[in-house]
């Protein structure tokens, strides 16, 4: 177990690069078992949640090396089709495999991914979407089990734009007879990003990006070599902390539209923000002014993944700020933490009161989520004196050497061993 020693007050400064996007790497591999090819992922990082996506890899018989940053998947002797229950438990991104797996061996069998800290998290869409496409589905014992003679294209209406079901729709339509259309289709720039790597496979998927996603089915998919886009949530969390403490740094790796929402937010609170292609520069004084209403929606919208990170910012703003979180229910347990560093937020049902103080004071806080435990960093970067962080592992999964790229701005925060 580790925890950090963070002394706030420091201003931060400097340039940092994006890992490549947690939320793109994980289906990708997911696709890699879609080819008897060789796969190779660059710039793969070293998180909990990949680290497991590649042992859910390695457990269907799939051989992976990892070297200078890449993922090289050779999935040419996969012969199970179930996911391990354990891995369920521990990454809920493993529904992604069952598309993918469905579509190697028409069987997938996986332990139900239950509801996790931010919410109940159902999976309904994807299951209806594979029924859509011949799939039956068994759910018994906590199991589900899906099977299909063969898989053939369907129209496929989302009830809402999730991610993960528009994910797991394509993987198990690339290779299905016919063509399948999946409207109200998630838009996330992650989506475009699978849909690139499809296509490099030999695929042929058109329309992500836009609330229609077309898949025409092919016979054979052949191995790649694949750069992933940057991580714009990695990438707002950082440009949300130096315009809370102050400063001024640049993000390379990510498009300014990937995080136009934050970005607009940020401005409305006084930061000064020069984008241009791939790079981002922001820089503030620390002395925000509140901006009244924040609302989480679906891409191009104000991403729910930045939520806990914006609202920590708020808490010092100049001025209350209602966050109101449309997409999970339980995505507010940071809330309690803030509290005990004098933060003044009220929560009532989904919606976020936040009343700016003057400053926040140093406190021994526990990271209870992956974004939430990033926010309680950066509010202990901004409070006056120090603080502690438990509870790593959330942290882990998402942001790689998040310690070190903080220190290398500037920021006094150290990891150490409990
Ligand atoms: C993806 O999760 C991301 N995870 C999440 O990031 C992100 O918060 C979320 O999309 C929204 O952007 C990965 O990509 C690995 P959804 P996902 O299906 O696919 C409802 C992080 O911190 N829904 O788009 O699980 C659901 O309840 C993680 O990196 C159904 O009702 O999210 C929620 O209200 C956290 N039925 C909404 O859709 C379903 O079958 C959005 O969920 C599926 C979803």
């Amino acid at each position: 177990m580790d925890k950090y020693i963070i002394d706030g007050g420091e201003k931060l400064y400097g340039k940092l690069q994006a890992q490549s996007a947690k939320n793109t790497v994980l289906p990708l591999l997911a696709a890699a078992v879609l080819t008897d090819e060789q796969v190779k992922i660059r710039g793969v990082p070293s998180i909990n949640d990949v680290e497991n996506m590649l042992l859910i890899l390695s457990e269907v018989g799939c051989k992976i090396k990892r070297m200078k940053g890449c993922a090289v998947i050779d999935s040419s002797n996969a012969v199970s089709h179930e996911i391990p229950a354990r891995l369920t438990k521990e990454l809920r991104s493993s529904v992604f495999m069952l598309g993918s797996v469905l579509t190697r061996f028409r069987r997938a069998r996986i332990s139900y991914p239950g509801g996790c800290d931010i919410g109940l998290r159902p999976i309904d869409l994807h299951l209806s979407g594979l029924k859509r496409l011949g799939v039956t589905i068994v759910e018994e014992n906590g199991y589900i089990d899906c099977r299909a003679d063969k898989l053939v294209g369907a129209e496929i209406l989302l009830d809402c734009p999730s991610v993960g079901a528009t994910e797991n729709i394509i993987l198990a339509a690339v290779k299905a007879e016919g063509t399948t259309v999946i409207r109200n289709a998630a838009k996330e720039p992650e989506i475009v990003d699978l849909q690139n790597f499809l296509n490099a496979m030999g695929a042929n998927v058109k329309g992500a990006g836009g609330g229609t996603v077309v898949i025409q089915g092919v016979k054979t998919l052949h191995g790649l070599e694949y750069t992933p886009i940057g991580d714009r949530i990695e990438a707002g969390t950082y440009l949300v902390a130096a315009a809370s403490c102050g400063g001024e740094i640049e993000i390379n790796g990510v498009p300014a539209e990937n995080i136009a929402a934050l970005l607009h937010k940020l401005r409305e609170n006084g930061c000064k923000i020069y984008a241009k292609n791939d790079k981002i520069i922001l820089s503030s004084d620390g002395k925000l002014k509140s901006v009244h209403l924040v609302e989480t929606s679906p891409f191009p919208g104000f991403p729910t993944d930045l939520q806990a990170q914006y609202s920590t910012l708020s808490c010092t703003a100049r001025g209350t700020t209602l966050v109101v979180e449309n997409l999970f229910e339980t995505r507010y347990k940071y809330a309690g933490e803030l509290r005990r560093m004098g933060a003044d937020i009220t929560i009532r049902d989904r919606t976020a009161i936040i009343r700016g103080v003057e400053k926040l004071h140093g406190a021994y806080l526990t990271a209870s989520d992956l974004r939430g435990g990033a926010a309680l960093v950066l509010a202990a970067l901004k409070a006056e004196g120090q603080s502690t962080v438990t509870d790593l592992s959330h942290i882990d999964r998402g942001y790689a050497d998040f310690e070190c790229k903080l220190r290398k701005l500037g920021a006094k925060i150290r990891r150490v061993r409990i």
